[in-house]
């Protein structure tokens, strides 16, 4: 999966700094997304393979805008395990609730606003996605949930408490 070239990796880094290092996309290493996987885990790996897709596709695309939606793409805030602190419909709602807190946090444009709002298609079947950068995040996600969720459980101490979250300071 990580198959980044050395300029790719340094473009790849240099793009998703201003994001890990904000305090609130820091905050979602505390919450569980899949198995032991934190949500910040989880958005780090979608953003990886899809920019590494898009670059072994050959095609042209943003890369600001794709690494952007990728990593706000879940950016709800909220343990969607906690029932006393998720928000309702969190399976068909939560890409508005990122969508809604990445315009707040960081203002981002309206392509990257697509790309989150469409991420989980086909949930609900009428939010597709529109355009290159957001079908690979969709298809990445989906990737990267299947192989946390059925190659990456583990257990510590009985709970499924995340592990250490990527770049953590
Ligand atoms: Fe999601
Ligand atoms: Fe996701």
């Amino acid at each position: 999966m990580n198959t980044m070239t050395e300029q790719q990796r340094r473009e790849f880094a240099r793009i998703a700094a201003p994001y890990l290092a904000n305090d609130q996309v820091r905050s979602m290493s505390g919450f569980v997304q899949h198995g032991s996987i934190s949500t910040l885990d989880h958005v780090v790996r979608v953003a990886r393979a899809s920019y590494t897709w898009a670059c072994v596709l050959g095609i042209t695309f943003n890369a600001e805008d794709l690494v952007a939606g990728a990593l706000l793409h879940d950016f709800y805030l909220y343990d969607w395990h906690d029932r006393s602190t998720s928000k309702p419909n969190h399976a068909t709602k939560h890409p508005l609730y990122a969508e809604e807190n990445a315009r707040r946090v960081f203002g981002v444009n309206e392509h990257v606003a697509s790309i989150i709002a469409t991420h989980m298609w086909p949930l609900p079947p009428d939010r597709v996605p529109r355009s290159r950068e957001a079908w690979i995040v969709t298809a990445a996600d989906k990737w990267c949930s299947l192989q946390e969720t059925l190659l990456m459980r583990h257990t510590h101490g009985g709970t499924n408490r995340p592990r250490p979250a990527v770049e953590r300071r």
